[in-house]
């Protein structure tokens, strides 16, 4: 694992190289029902909460005095944000400088066993009416949906519950996973036409993909292969969430949890 611990945002995260082999999951304990799915552990869960931990550090020196909303994407960022906010409050409670958080939860929908779809669906966080207007489209009672042009045929539906959106705040997002970044451009297209103060991006990983659109997050713990990987809350079709470590699937995982 070459790779450089980050500096604050627009630092680098750890790098692991192409001809990175990973760990022998051998050396380490993971749920019976995945034996023989898996190919190798790429970064045990020990090493993702200390690297989280940084981040929040970082974070929180970029924030300042700001109070701020964490938007956790689900579902596969829920470890993540989790642990990313708890590091926060730990920080701030040992310090002088007392960070009031809220959290709001966005789910994305974009991948079909490890392809990712045209399609792609944001689902869930409070409600946008109030600031937006009736969108167009609108479908069931409580349910807004919303086309995007930068997306064709995505879709957002937003609960109509209460609304922290409209105050000027510092928003960070909380992803696990920037693969082309088209996800992440939506998303991020939406929350702007609320006129945050600041918006900041963390992403536990960042994949070198062969079509990268450019979109690089504020700070990401880790720039990984271009391979699938599971685990930490990351899945493949709804299977391997409860691996706490991040690894690699095996071609004989494929098959067995293919819908
Ligand atoms: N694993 C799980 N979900 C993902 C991945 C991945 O490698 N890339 C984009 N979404
Ligand atoms: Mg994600």
């Amino acid at each position: 694992m070459a790779g450089q611990g980050g500096s604050s945002a627009g630092g680098r995260g750890v790098v692991i190289s192409d001809n990175w082999p990973g760990y022998s999951l051998d050396l380490f304990t993971y749920p019976q029902h995945y034996y023989g799915d898996l190919e190798y552990v790429l970064i045990p869960h020990g090493i993702i909460v200390d690297r989280t931990e940084r981040l929040a550090k970082d974070i929180m020196q970029d924030i300042g005095d700001n109070d701020i909303v964490v938007l956790c994407v689900l579902k596969g960022g829920y470890k993540f944000c989790a642990d990313l906010v708890e590091h926060i409050k730990n920080l701030s409670r040992n310090s002088e400088r007392f960070i009031s958080m809220k959290v709001d939860f966005v789910r994305l929908k974009s991948y079909h066993n490890d392809q990712s779809m045209q399609d792609m669906q944001i689902i869930g966080g409070d409600d946008l009416s109030k600031l937006t207007g009736k969108p167009q489209g609108c479908s069931q009672s409580g349910w807004e949906s919303q086309s995007f042009p930068q997306a064709p045929n995505s879709c957002i539906q937003l609960s109509t519950q209460q609304c922290p959106w409209g105050t000027a705040h510092h928003r960070a997002v909380a992803d696990d996973i920037v693969g082309t970044g088209r996800t992440m451009k939506v998303l991020l297209n939406n929350i702007e036409k609320y006129k945050p103060k600041m918006i900041k991006v963390a992403s536990l990983l960042v994949k070198r993909t062969s079509r990268p659109d450019g979109y690089r997050p504020d700070y990401y713990g880790f720039e990984i292969p271009d391979l699938f990987v599971v685990g930490y809350a990351l899945d493949y079709n709804e299977h391997f969430r409860d691996l706490n470590h991040i690894c690699v699937i095996n071609d004989h995982g494929k098959t067995k949890y293919r819908v």
